[in-house]
């Protein structure tokens, strides 16, 4: 069968404009996220607050606008009063998320600090599963308030003078899931996120507050989760949450690189969600997505560690040259959902499940994953196009009818023009036949492309095997764009308009 793709692209037909906050991260206690990651006092390149120079200067490349800070499941479990203070004073607690033992050296005021230092914005969840409303809204005063009550003039005497201005508040996190400290069922979780958000917003009503959705596709009260929570809170929430993270573990690469079409359906059923949601309540407000944590995640299942100790070598996944791959196509359907996934985040951003890995008092590099995101949010930004897609398409023994080239396009404010394409055949270039309805003057600038091939191949703190290369872009044969895509490769066509 004759592999084929076939894109139309007009100016004129958007999805919708691309949030930058869709270009967000993630840093939980958690591992060496924290310790070891963005802070280790003593590094040869720790800075005088003991933030990494070397880890912030890769956090700036990947220009995230913000970063979901504290937790993840830790956040379940947290007294975000033990990470405030005098250094000194605070209590070293178990966390029963990961069986570690939480030194709290680092809590809400050093996050803040390091947000400025690498220019993103905190994005805070609260604690609502051993926790509840109080907590929550004492902690939005002591970030946001300005002065003169209990938390805001406690924040002023640890050397914040000005609020914080948090913005983005989640509202716990995965309360669907059983492993969950606090875990509830929908009803349950949805009238404690209505109280929760309810009294954040009257604390200060300018910040926006994210419910939780699914922890997968595959939770067995999917559908169900989200209409009962979200009816239940729909009047003090902006967002609702959806996680996924995807996997190899047997081995099937056609399968594993098709994994993008689950996404896909993924966003398609919470939009419905969503908005079955608002029809019944027949709302004038309409709820959009956060992605809040995305990425691929199974290499580290099952690797060992002592129980209790501080910042293990947990959930390090070592990524390869197919998991960028499968990256590059969540990162698409992301794009091509501009119009209702707002927010997103890859979990994580340093050492756990990262595209920036460190050694404690050594380097720091860049994983494979990096790449595609790395393109995506320097190049993702502005108008994501209606992407007019005819191609071959093939099965495997979970999915029907996979695309073998996944694309999106984003038109800049400054007239780039980028195309996003992954090749998934293991075997075939696949020519990407692009039609240009309207873009009269765009000349082309370069065709990066990732490729390799074994797609086992990973980046160490020795060796780039994994890095993109830049080629010349072939200009468009009146308004077609021919351009090859190797076989199992990610790709970014790019041009400008003169
Ligand atoms: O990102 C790692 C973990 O994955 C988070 O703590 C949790 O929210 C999810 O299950």
């Amino acid at each position: 069968m004759e592999k084929y793709a076939k894109l139309t692209l007009c100016s004129e037909y958007a999805v919708g404009d691309v949030d930058d906050r869709v270009y967000g991260s993630f840093i939980e206690h958690l591992g060496r996220a924290v310790y070891g990651g963005i802070y280790e006092p003593g590094h040869p390149a720790a800075d005088e607050n003991g933030f990494r120079a070397d880890v912030a200067a890769l956090v700036k490349e990947l220009n995230v606008p913000l970063v979901r800070y504290p937790g993840g499941n830790f956040v379940s479990g947290y007294n975000w009063e033990d990470g405030i203070g005098p250094v000194k004073d605070r209590p070293r607690r178990l966390d029963l998320a990961w069986s570690t033992t939480e030194p709290n050296t680092f809590g809400t005021d050093e996050f803040m600090k390091w947000c400025a230092r690498v220019n993103t914005a905190p994005m805070m969840a609260v604690n609502l599963g051993t926790r509840g409303a109080d907590a929550a809204r004492n902690l939005v005063e002591y970030c946001n308030h300005p002065g003169g009550t209990c938390w805001s003039d406690l924040r002023r005497k640890n050397g914040a003078e000005k609020p914080y201005g948090v913005k983005l508040w989640c509202l716990g996190n995965e309360m669907d899931g059983p492993w969950q400290m606090g875990h509830k069922d929908a009803a349950a979780y949805g009238a404690l996120a209505n109280e929760a958000a309810k009294l954040m917003k009257w604390t200060d009503p300018s910040i926006r507050t994210v419910l939780c959705g699914s922890s997968s596709y595959g939770m067995r009260t999917f559908g169900e989760w989200e209409t009962t929570a979200l009816d239940l809170a729909y009047d003090n929430v902006d967002y609702v949450s959806m996680h996924q993270y995807h996997g190899n573990s047997d081995q099937y690469l056609e399968n594993f690189l098709a994994k993008g079409v689950e996404t896909e359906q993924f966003i398609r059923s919470v939009v419905a969600a969503l908005d079955y949601v608002q029809g019944k309540r027949h709302a004038k407000k309409r709820i959009d997505i956060s992605f809040d944590e995305w990425n691929v995640w199974y290499h580290s299942n099952g690797a060992q560690f002592e129980k209790w100790c501080e910042a293990p070598h947990i959930l390090e996944d070592v990524y390869n040259f197919a998991d960028a791959l499968v990256a590059g196509t969540m990162l698409n359907a992301i794009l091509r959902h501009a119009d209702r996934v707002k927010i997103a985040c890859l979990a994580q951003l340093v050492n756990v499940i990262a595209p920036i890995m460190t050694e404690n008092g050594g380097g720091a590099w860049k994983q494979t994953i990096f790449y595609p995101f790395y393109y995506a949010s320097k190049y993702g930004r502005g108008k994501s196009l209606q992407t007019l897609f005819e191609g071959s398409k093939y099965d495997t023994r979970w999915y029907s009818d996979v695309p073998h080239a996944d694309v999106s396009a984003v038109l800049g404010a400054d007239g780039t023009l980028a195309v996003f394409a992954v090749n998934r055949d293991l075997t075939d270039p696949i020519t990407l036949e692009t039609k240009l309805l309207d873009f009269e003057g765009f000349a082309p600038v370069k065709h990066v492309v990732l490729e390799n091939a074994d797609p086992e191949a990973v980046n160490t703190a020795e060796c780039e095997a994994v890095r993109p290369a830049e080629k010349p872009l072939a200009a468009p044969d009146g308004r077609t764009l021919r351009t090859v895509l190797a076989p199992m490769s990610w790709n970014m066509l790019l041009l400008k308009k003169r």
